[in-house]
């Protein structure tokens, strides 16, 4: 079910294809987007194996002969109902809600004070809205936090895809320095001297010697995680195939983003969380989008040729999550639509292509998830402190 050499093809191809480097967008396009469709076939299921289930994955289309349904059916898919499985990690009702506990649990930090939720907040799209989180972030790497909303169906996980997956996401920012900065034995230590925990985890591991683990609580945040998404967004009830779903505007907005080749790198289900991508593929942005020192994929692969690629972001609930790109240097959508038309595509848009871009983008707004706010075990007298 897994195939990276589609995205490493539609990445050596982004990166050499000459005809990108200069004005010919539409050949390069066309070869791209039919590459890059096969890939984006795939992208609930590839990559980080995060779904398992094509059934859940393909929620009821209606037929169409709408002209622009069926162009932008080429490319894009709608967001399941259902929240996908996780190969291995089966969702349980106990392990759900373990999940919850723990995203929402700030004594995972060795402060005691920041939880996954601090930073990917349910109620501000899955993410902050500040350019550089709360400044529990060193210099080296300083990054904008990204949605959670329906990262389990990138294809990797962090702006460099240094994580597989959520399961394998989930265990960076506990020990991160920079974020909640515990030592990995604290983490499975402060839990365990919550007594509650002891019985969550054997709840959600049932069976299991020693249910409550490190790994346990990354599958568990993994599974939570997997519920974050986003369905019923206006593009996406147009997909199935409802052709009032979206206004004259937004239909304008999705037009251009098809045919001026924004597809060529946002598609599939994410619109977007399916390749790497140069930022500055054909002319480099103000060094305030991309400063020099954050390197992207290049850091992480250490071959110059990955220098300043990205992972294509989601722009699913892109309205929800300024401010915009890795570093967080632009709040207005509008700027932001405009830096990737001249520096991915070397185009210029008109005033009214903007505002018909930034429309349809609006329409990538879905369902929020609903989260009650879940009651944490409580602290007594021999539960550890936060470091100071
Ligand atoms: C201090 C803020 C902060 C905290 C706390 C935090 N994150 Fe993040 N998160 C970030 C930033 C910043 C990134 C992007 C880092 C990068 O790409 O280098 C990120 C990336 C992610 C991603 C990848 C999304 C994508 O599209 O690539 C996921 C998933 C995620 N975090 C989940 C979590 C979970 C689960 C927790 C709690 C265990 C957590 N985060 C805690 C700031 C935070
Ligand atoms: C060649 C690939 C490519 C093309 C074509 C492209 N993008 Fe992007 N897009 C990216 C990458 C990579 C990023 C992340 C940039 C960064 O590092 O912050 C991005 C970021 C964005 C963001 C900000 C997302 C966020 O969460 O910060 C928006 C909005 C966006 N693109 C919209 C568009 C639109 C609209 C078009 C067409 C006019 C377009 N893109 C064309 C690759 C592309």
């Amino acid at each position: 079910m897994t195939n990276p050499s589609l995205h490493v093809t539609g990445l050596a191809g982004l990166r050499r294809d000459p005809r990108l480097i200069v004005n010919g967008r539409s050949i390069f396009l066309a070869a791209s987007l039919c590459m890059l469709a096969a890939a984006c076939d795939r992208a609930p299921e590839a990559g980080n194996g995060s779904t398992e289930s094509a059934a859940v994955a393909a929620p009821e289309m209606s037929a169409s002969t709408d002209p622009l349904i069926l162009q932008a059916r080429e490319v894009f898919k709608p967001i399941p109902i259902k929240a996908p499985d996780l190969p291995g990690n089966p969702a349980t009702e106990d392990k759900v809600a373990l999940g919850e506990m723990l995203y929402f649990e700030p004594r995972l930090s060795a402060t005691h004070s920041i939880s996954c939720a601090t930073c990917h907040n349910i109620g501000l799209g899955g993410a902050d809205n500040s350019p550089m989180s709360a400044g529990f972030h060193g210099t080296r790497g300083a990054r904008n936090s990204p949605t959670v909303f329906n990262s389990v169906f990138n294809f990797v996980q962090f702006w460099d895809g240094r994580a597989k997956d959520l399961e394998e996401q989930a265990g960076g920012p506990m020990v991160n320095p920079v974020e909640m900065a515990s030592p990995k034995q604290h983490i499975a230590s402060q839990l365990a001297a919550l007594p509650q925990y002891r019985t969550e985890f054997a709840r959600a591991f049932p069976g299991e010697g020693a249910p409550l683990s490190l790994d346990n609580a990354q599958k568990a945040l993994a599974v939570f995680e997997a519920t974050l998404i986003t369905p019923n967004a206006p593009f996406d009830r147009f997909l199935r195939g409802d052709p009032a779903a979206l206004d004259a505007t937004q239909k304008a907005g999705l037009t251009l983003f098809m045919n001026k080749g924004c597809t060529a790198c946002h598609s599939g289900v994410n619109i977007g969380g399916s390749m790497y991508a140069k930022f500055g593929l054909v002319a480099a942005p103000d060094a305030k989008y991309l400063p020099a020192g954050d390197k992207g994929r290049g850091a992480i692969t250490g071959d110059a040729a990955d220098d300043y690629f990205f992972k294509v972001p989601t722009l699913r609930n892109i309205a929800l999550t300024a401010p915009y790109f890795h570093t967080g240097s632009e709040q207005d959508l509008a700027k932001v639509v405009n830096v990737m038309a001249t520096a991915q595509l070397g185009q210029t848009l008109s005033q009214p292509e903007t505002a018909q871009l930034v429309a349809f983008l609006a329409a990538l707004t879905g369902d929020q998830p609903r989260i009650v706010q879940p009651q944490l075990p409580t602290s007594d007298a021999n539960s550890p402190l936060p470091d100071k």
